[in-house]
């Protein structure tokens, strides 16, 4: 069985709106064979990690950055997990009021720390949540659940 992990901060509806949306792209019925496990930025461990065919990352931007709690889940398997997940395949997803930017960069500028590979561009949502982001998220929950699927075949 492949596995996704899905590593989230979500302290707010517009947030369990868009990780909703993930899910349901990760878990739809034409794929098989994907076990989605979803972490807390917080609760987010580094066997999560090493057990992961593939990862998303969604976070808010704060002060123009990640997340604490997902730069604190970084911090936690940066280096544990440095060696045996190289060409990891991740996605994000990331949600401000003005400007994800910062966070955007944030996030790539550690994934590629650690030889991750960026499957997809990021879902970047401003503001109010509308359909055409929840479908973006949807679509990525699909693309990683199958990049999940690819590399486990790999291996
Ligand atoms: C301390 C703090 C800092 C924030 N910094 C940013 C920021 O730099 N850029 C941005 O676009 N939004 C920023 N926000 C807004 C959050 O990203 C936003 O609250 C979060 O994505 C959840 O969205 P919601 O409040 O509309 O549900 C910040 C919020 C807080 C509480």
């Amino acid at each position: 069985m492949a596995r996704l992990l899905i590593v989230h901060h979500t302290p707010s509806p517009s947030m369990q709106t868009l990780l909703e949306s993930v899910l349901e792209g990760a878990r739809n019925d034409e794929i098989e064979g994907v076990e989605v496990v979803t972490r807390p930025a917080l609760g987010a461990t580094v066997p999560d990690v090493l057990a992961a065919d593939a990862v998303i990352v969604g976070t808010t931007a704060n002060i123009g950055y990640m997340a604490g709690a997902v730069k604190h889940f970084f911090d936690t398997v940066y280096y544990p997990c440095l060696t045996d997940t190289t060409g990891l395949p991740y996605a994000l997803y990331v949600h401000g009021n003005n400007d994800t930017t910062g966070a955007v960069r944030a996030v790539e500028a550690i994934a590629k720390g650690m030889s991750w590979e960026r499957h997809r561009p990021p879902v970047s949502v401003i503001g109010e949540v509308g359909r055409d982001d929840r479908e973006a998220c949807w679509e990525l929950g699909a693309v990683c659940a199958l990049a999940a699927l690819e590399r486990s075949g790999e291996e």
